[in-house]
C-alpha cells in the first residue's frame, strides 16, 4: 500500500478519457487521485456532482482529478451520462464529469493503491483519496468508509495548505486557511531558539522557543500558489 512520501506507483489504464499513463501524464501537475465503490449509487453521484463543480477551483491550483472504481468503462459512461440528465442534488444539476473515470475490472490498480478493504468490502473501492504532487510523489492520503461522502472543502484545503508549505516552507496548523499565522519550523539550534525568543527573528512570533508562527497574508498565498502550484 503506498505511503506518504512514496513515488505513486505507475500504471496505464483505460478511462472515460481514453487512455492513461499515470502519474506521468501528470508530470508538473498536482492531483487528487480517487477511488468510489460503485457506479450508480447515491453517495458517489453526490461526491462526482461535487467534484466536477469544482473542478475548475482545483484546476486554478495547477490540481487535476482522476476517479477510479472497479466497474467497467460502459457502467462509467452511462452512470456520467444519467448524472448530467436526470440528477439534481444541492443547487446542482446538469453536471458534466469532463475528469478522467479509470475503469478498473480486474482491481489491479486499486488493489496496488489500497483502495480495497476487505473488512468494509471485498468487491468495493473504499473512498480513497491520494494527493500526489508534481513530481509524482504521494504527499496525502486520507480513506473514507462506504458510507460517508467526502468533504470537498478540505480536499482543497489540504491542496493548498500543501502547495503553501512547500513554496514558503512552512507548516499549517490546525484547521488553517490562507491568511492565518503558519508554523515556523522548530528553532534548529540554540542560538536560533534564544534569537527567537529575544524576539530578534524578524516576523516571527513565539509563544515558546519551539511554537513559533508568522504572518503571510492571504493575498501573498494566494498570488505564490494559484499561479502554479510549486512542490
Ligand atoms: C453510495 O455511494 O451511496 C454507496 C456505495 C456503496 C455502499 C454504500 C453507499
Amino acid at each position: 500500500m503506498p505511503r506518504i512520501g512514496d513515488p505513486a506507483p505507475a500504471f496505464t489504464a483505460v478511462t472515460t478519457q481514453g487512455d492513461i499513463t499515470f502519474p506521468a501524464d501528470y508530470a508538473g501537475k498536482w492531483v487528487i487521485f480517487f477511488s468510489h465503490p460503485a457506479d450508480f449509487t447515491p453517495v458517489c453521484t453526490s461526491e462526482f456532482m461535487t467534484f466536477a463543480s469544482m473542478q475548475q477551483e482545483f484546476a486554478a491550483y495547477n490540481t487535476e482529478l482522476v476517479g477510479l472504481s472497479v466497474d467497467g468503462l460502459y457502467s462509467h459512461i452511462a452512470w456520467l451520462r444519467t448524472i448530467k440528465e436526470k440528477i439534481a442534488f444541492r443547487g446542482m444539476k446538469d453536471v458534466e464529469v469532463t475528469f478522467p473515470l479509470i475503469e478498473d475490472v480486474s482491481m489491479r490498480i486499486a488493489e496496488m493503491y489500497g483502495m480495497i478493504m476487505p473488512g468494509e468490502d471485498s468487491t468495493k473501492a473504499v473512498r480513497a483519496v491520494f494527493v500526489i504532487d508534481p513530481e509524482g510523489r504521494i504527499r496525502t492520503v486520507i480513506y473514507y468508509p462506504l458510507s460517508l461522502g467526502r468533504n470537498f472543502d478540505e480536499l482543497l484545503r489540504v491542496i493548498k495548505a500543501l502547495q503553501t508549505a512547500d513554496h514558503f516552507s512552512v507548516a499549517t496548523p490546525a484547521d488553517w486557511r490562507p491568511g492565518e499565522p503558519v508554523i515556523v519550523p522548530p528553532a534548529g539550534s540554540c542560538g536560533t531558539a534564544k534569537e527567537r525568543m529575544d524576539g530578534h527573528d524578524d516576523g516571527v512570533t513565539c509563544a515558546d522557543w519551539f511554537f513559533c508562527t508568522k504572518e503571510i497574508p492571504a493575498d501573498a498565498v494566494e498570488a505564490a500558489i494559484r499561479a502554479k502550484g510549486t512542490a
